[in-house]
């Protein structure tokens, strides 16, 4: 190879390494990815948020429809990018899991989940319940189905639905993290992407559960934190044991960061609205009569 030609192609290399390192973003400076990320980072409806129950608005119940959750995905994979931890889940095409419910139009299909958490028991979650933080928060991402791709969904502000699940320490282990944990050693470093065995979402605690549910328009949590999100939360945590999460926080996190939950954001006099639980004929009367 010629000199020149090896010259520029060393040049034309560290040109990307630094252009990968100043579009990277860390959990040590939050306040700046309104800098880094200006087109959403610094709107008006960020998340997460901090959920005062006595300010929500009283709705009614979501008719929230859990559709192919059961259904086993033909393979799985869990990537850990240094900031989230993304489980990805493969499907033949009529299988996707996918979502309804009154709260909005159209069908949302899942698309990926993660986890958000922190350095102990009482940090982690992005979102709050009366200033109360949870040690784990996963998101259920789903996408509006007509927007092929995240490129596309994140350019229609109705683009997607996180469904949430907030785990506090308890004798229960959850069974879904003790499964993610046996490949742990395969993923807590960063830049892993390793298969594991296909489970079915329904594993996940809140799925097709039966909770009353708070919701509110918002973000991505992190960058580029777009505001296309319908957030739909239920009240009441999971529980994982003190031991799983001891071993969860082995999971490495990039530029030396020590979690991965954003800060509450301003809430801008949006709304949060409080959706009761549904009762199906028999459990109603049931309440009726005791
Ligand atoms: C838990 O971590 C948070 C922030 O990461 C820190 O402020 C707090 O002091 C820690 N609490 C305990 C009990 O170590
Ligand atoms: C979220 O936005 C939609 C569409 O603009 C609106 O219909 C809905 O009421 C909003 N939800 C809340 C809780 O404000």
């Amino acid at each position: 190879m010629n000199f020149n030609l090896l010259l520029s192609l060393i040049l034309i290399i560290n040109g990307f390494k630094s252009s990968i390192a100043e579009e990277d973003w860390s959990y040590k400076n939050p306040d700046e990815w309104k800098t880094q990320f200006p087109k959403d980072c610094g709107g008006e409806r960020q998340s997460p948020i901090n959920i005062e129950m006595g300010s929500t608005i009283p709705g009614k119940p979501i008719g929230l429809k859990w559709n192919n959750y059961k259904k086993l995905a033909k393979s799985a994979s869990v990537s850990n990018n240094g900031h989230i931890l993304q489980l990805n889940h493969q499907y033949n095409d009529d299988e996707v899991p996918t979502i309804t419910s009154d709260l909005f139009n159209g069908e949302y299909y899942y698309f990926q989940s993660n986890f958000h958490w922190g350095e102990n028991d009482s940090t982690g979650s992005d979102h709050t319940v009366d200033g109360k933080s949870f040690p784990l928060e996963l998101h259920l991402i789903h996408l509006k189905k007509g927007y092929d791709s995240l490129d596309e969904a994140v350019k229609h502000e109705d683009g997607g639905v996180v469904i949430v699940g907030f785990y506090e320490i308890g004798e229960t282990e959850s069974h879904v993290i003790n499964k993610l944990l046996q490949k742990l050693d395969d993923f807590k470093a960063v830049g892993s992407d390793v298969e594991v065995e296909p489970y079915p979402l329904s594993h996940f605690e809140v799925v097709e559960s039966k909770n009353a549910w708070v919701s509110y328009n918002g973000s991505a949590t992190y960058p580029n934190c777009w505001e296309v999100v319908t957030w739909i939360i239920p009240t009441k945590p999971y529980q994982v044991s003190q031991s799983q999460m001891k071993k969860w926080r082995e999971i490495e996190f990039a530029n030396g960061d020590s979690h991965n939950n954003r800060p509450v954001q301003p809430l801008n006099g949006r709304k949060v609205c409080m959706h009761p639980k549904e009762y199906n004929l028999l459990e109603w009367l049931f309440h009726l009569i005791f």
